[in-house]
């Protein structure tokens, strides 16, 4: 064998599978990466039943979503929950059970939070739906459903813990606006796969703090992106997510333009328009 050859062969067979900041192939790195257009159900099915809690999760594994997104806070006892306003006032009835609608999440006490309705506010035939804890909703979506986590507040290392717990930081996506806390969460375990969110117009800079933070994917306000973002972003090696689309010509002119996912309150809907003959349909 001439020299030449066998070195490459030494050299080619030593080369390590991924580099250091690069884990093995995760379910969730798999799932991010292929081909067909990913359909991610906002806050769980939100058009058919109370975001944010297990009926709306469940009804997006029903409509076939590859991905349940949700939104979670710290309780005031240190609880991740699954609440999308700051306030409790607009989905819960908090003034009438807690005197107050403009309470926090965050200076609630999980056992109060326990107390009120999130159901009833969207229709009567949800009456009873309690807010749920992050360790509940994710029991309710995972494995029939990726989840993807998407951080309003608390620490990274809170986060990290309970997805360690259930032993499943390979198989689920975390999202934020707060790029900082993405970077924490790469810090402590670079096998996540991370989102980075934002409504901001995109340009070079952002570019340049996204792939500080590890994210594989970002996740973007549609009106503030052009087919040229999206071929930017994708050729910097990250997949492309834009919410939230609820209406599916806009959602099959994103999916022309390259867009890898779509989040929507209409999962069904955009199952049935953009990935006709699916499960779900
Ligand atoms: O998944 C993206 C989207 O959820 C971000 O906005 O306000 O609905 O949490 P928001
Ligand atoms: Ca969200």
């Amino acid at each position: 064998m001439p020299n030449r050859v066998l070195i490459a062969l030494v050299c080619w067979t030593w080369l390590p599978c991924c580099s250091a900041d690069e884990p093995p192939k995760s379910p969730a790195r798999s799932l991010i990466r292929q081909p067909q257009t990913l359909v991610i159900a906002h806050r769980g099915d939100s058009a058919h039943a109370p975001e944010n809690t297990l009926p709306a999760f469940r009804a997006a594994i029903r409509a076939g979503a590859e991905l349940v997104e949700l939104d979670y806070y710290h309780s005031a006892d240190g609880i991740p929950v699954v609440f999308h306003d700051k306030t409790l006032g607009r989905t819960t009835n908090a003034k009438d059970v807690l005197g107050r609608g403009d309470l926090e999440v965050a200076k609630t006490r999980l056992q109060d939070l326990k107390r009120l309705d999130a159901g009833l506010w969207f229709d009567r035939q949800f009456a009873g739906t309690r807010i749920p804890t992050l360790a509940e909703a994710v029991d309710a979506i995972h494995p029939q459903a990726t989840v993807l986590i998407e951080h309003k507040a608390g620490d990274a290392a809170t986060c990290v813990r309970l997805l360690r717990e259930k032993k499943i930081t390979a198989e689920v996506v975390v999202q934020s606006f707060d790029w900082k806390f993405l970077r924490d969460c790469h810090r402590l375990d670079p096998q996540l796969t991370l989102c980075a969110l934002s409504g901001q117009t995109p340009n070079e800079e952002r570019l340049r703090q996204i792939q500080q933070t590890g994210a594989k994917v970002v996740a973007w306000n549609y009106r503030k992106l052009t087919p040229q973002h999206i071929r930017t972003f994708q050729q910097a090696g990250l997949r492309v997510w834009a919410y939230t689309v609820n209406d599916s010509t806009v959602a099959k002119r994103l999916v022309a333009q390259g867009l890898n996912g779509i989040i929507t309150d209409q999962p069904a809907l955009m199952k049935r328009e953009l990935l006709p003959g699916t499960p779900g349909n």
